[in-house]
């Protein structure tokens, strides 16, 4: 389902060369929950960034359900990334001027979706997670726990078969935490959703199939 070969990411500025990946490759099933942890800055962002096409490695190929992204025009990444993959960011990512509802249905303006499925859509994937309750409140009338599960109904109302999530406790509360967690693991058991989260939390982790550390870029188990 992903599959990363050489994967090699250098940022480079005016004076100094960053390594942030060195030769990683990666074979996640499709159905897989996978966990990434490691040290702050050992390049857990950028590899759950290159698997969601919103960066691009310096070396190495990318291939995601099947499908070869090198050389990819940004267009059709666009698409691809839309139709595919759902993301879920530690700091939420929610619009603060759009009701809950409006947010949720954002993936889908990008699709032909009428207005009325895209509410149906939202809704559900509002039900999902458990807030159906609050759709026509603002992100900021919303706890954190509420706001993570705004943007996991955002992330999963396209229905995309990959959701990659980088850090989606970090910013909760261990109750909170859990409960997203909990989320998480249904859409993976229940959904069949392939899952990548990067992760802080041993606990977390260990609840998922199969934990893959980073140090200083690359793979060390
Ligand atoms: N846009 C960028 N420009 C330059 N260096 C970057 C950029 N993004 C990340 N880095 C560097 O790459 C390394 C890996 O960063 P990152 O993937 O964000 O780490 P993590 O998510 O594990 O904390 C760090 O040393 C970071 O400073
Ligand atoms: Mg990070």
């Amino acid at each position: 389902m992903i599959q990363l070969k050489n994967i090699e990411k250098v940022y480079r500025t005016a004076t100094i060369e960053t390594v942030a990946l060195n030769k990683v490759n990666l074979d996640i099933e499709k159905g897989e929950f996978v966990s990434i942890m490691g040290p702050s800055g050992c390049g857990k962002s950028t590899l759950l960034n290159i698997i969601g096409l919103l960066d691009e490695p310096s070396k190495g190929q990318v291939e995601i359900d099947g499908k070869q992204t090198n050389g990819l025009s940004d267009a059709q990444l666009a698409s691809f990334r839309n139709q595919t993959l759902g993301f879920i960011f530690q700091s939420f990512h929610l619009i603060n001027d759009l009701p809950v509802l409006d947010n949720v249905e954002l993936p889908l303006l990008y699709r032909n979706v009428s207005s009325a499925e895209r509410r149906r859509l939202a809704s559900e994937a509002l039900e999902k997670v458990g807030l159906s309750n609050r759709m026509k409140h603002y992100p900021n009338q919303l706890s954190g726990g509420q706001k993570q599960r705004v943007a996991i109904a955002r992330a999963i109302v396209g229905q995309p078969e990959i959701i990659l999530a980088d850090e989606p406790t970090g910013n909760l509360d261990s109750n909170m935490g859990n409960e997203i967690m909990d989320i998480l693991l249904t859409l993976n058991q229940r959904d069949k959703a392939t899952i990548v989260m990067v992760t802080h939390d041993e606990n977390m982790a260990k609840r998922t199939h199969r934990l893959i550390r980073l140090f200083d870029g690359s793979q060390v188990s």
